[in-house]
């Protein structure tokens, strides 16, 4: 099982900005992590535990609260690869009719006084947002995942988690029946490639389609049938080509193929939430989520840190899918919670519905399978068993 690949999670309980400074004192842990990704608390929204001293997100003032997690990422740096990244999953905070913009004053920080990177500021829109009751705001409907690199190059890989459909016709877009898929072109024929990019070059926008060649006469000229299906954006391939330019942009191709291997993930994640784990009343980010950024961000056996864990969701997905985890929390208690929940995850002690999520990110599938542990169901096992229910994301 990949989880035997990894070592024993290194769970370590105090204030993150202390344990953070001894961490980045020793040389063994400087320079060790690959990703970083956490969840800190809101800015003056709930309480974790009685520590208020140390307690993050209970500060005077939010320009505080900016300044205490810009000194707690610096530190991060520090224990960064070369090639590493830092991403926070943080939501704003209002105070009257004001949001604060808590995050984009914190990425601005990390980027003017702490040698960040910022990459991207995903949103991750959760389609199951809580309404809201305020008569004159909108409902909170996303949260932002800062993305940050230590520098400018950082370790990414697009191909595990590309994506395939059409994003822009969400309602027709099913995927379509093997037999209508086209994956590669057949005998495409080069002179009337030729010729065909030569009339539309040469047309003016006030040239009448009827002196156009047909979308459907572009696509057999490049060797595919009009009437099939993109096996990456599930449109035809009559709808590949552009038989009338907008204005003069001859450099774009008359007929595009898409990435054979999927498309590119858009920056707006949609992630449902997931409020409560069993009796666990955190705010907790959804394995999924954790997942998509483990896949992107770092490869098997690399080394993950988060300096907010809560009840360990970063750990459960660094144990579902080979890499080694450090976590750390204020609470002795939350430690405890997170022990046990990645001991679960690793010793194939987690339910069928997180499988099913982290499966749906995780690159996982080519591995073979264990035996069975305690007729619990495994990683690797309920994916084989159910394969094909995990075609490829649509979305
Ligand atoms: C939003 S929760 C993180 C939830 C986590 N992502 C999960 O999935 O369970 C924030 C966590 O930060 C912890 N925390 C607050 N202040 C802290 C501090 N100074 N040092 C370390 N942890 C702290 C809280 O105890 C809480 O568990």
């Amino acid at each position: 099982m990949t989880a035997a690949t990894t070592s024993s999670p290194n769970l370590l309980q105090g204030d993150s900005s202390k344990v953070l400074q001894k961490l980045a004192d020793d040389p063994k842990e400087r320079g060790k992590y690959r990703l970083v990704i956490t969840s800190p608390p809101y800015y003056g929204h709930r309480r974790y535990g009685g520590n208020s001293a140390e307690e993050v997100g209970r500060e005077r003032t939010d320009q505080q609260f900016i300044d205490r997690l810009a000194e707690i990422f610096v530190a991060c740096r520090e224990l960064l690869t070369d090639d590493g990244s830092l991403w926070i999953v943080m939501g704003d905070t209002r105070r009257n009719m004001q949001k604060l913009m808590v995050p984009h004053r914190l990425a601005l920080k990390l980027v003017e006084n702490g040698g960040y990177i910022f990459r991207e500021d995903v949103i991750w829109y959760k389609k199951n947002n809580v309404s809201s009751s305020s008569k004159e705001n909108f409902a909170q409907s996303y949260e932002f995942i800062l993305f940050l690199s230590k520098n400018e190059k950082s370790y990414t890989n697009l191909d595990l988690i590309r994506i395939r459909g059409n994003e822009a016709r969400e309602g027709r877009n099913k995927t379509p029946p093997p037999q209508l898929l086209q994956h590669q072109p057949i005998n495409p024929d080069k002179e009337k490639i030729a010729r065909l990019e030569k009339i539309i070059h040469n047309a003016s926008p006030d040239t009448p389609f009827s002196d156009l060649p047909l979308t459907s006469e572009i696509s057999w000229a490049y060797g595919y049938d009009p009437e099939k299906y993109c096996p990456t954006c599930y449109r035809k391939f009559k709808r590949h080509a552009t038989r009338k330019r907008i204005g003069d942009h001859k450099h774009y191709p008359i007929f595009a193929v898409c990435n054979p291997t999927g498309k590119n993930p858009g920056n707006v994640w949609e992630i449902s939430t997931k409020a409560h784990y069993g009796n666990e009343h955190f705010a907790i980010f959804p394995e999924d989520l954790v997942a998509r950024i483990i896949n992107f961000g770092s490869e098997e056996g690399d080394w993950v840190l988060d300096p907010f864990m809560g009840r360990g969701t970063t750990g459960i997905v660094c144990a579902l899918t080979g890499r080694n985890f450090t976590g750390i929390d204020l609470y002795p208690e939350n430690l405890k919670k997170a022990k046990q929940n990645i001991a679960d995850a690793i010793e194939g002690r987690y339910d069928e519905k997180l499988v099913e999520v982290v499966a749906r990110e995780a690159d996982l599938v080519k591995k073979s399978p264990p035996p069975p542990v305690n007729n619990n169901v495994t990683l690797e096992s309920y994916l084989l068993n159910n394969k094909s229910q995990f075609p490829a994301t649509d979305v």
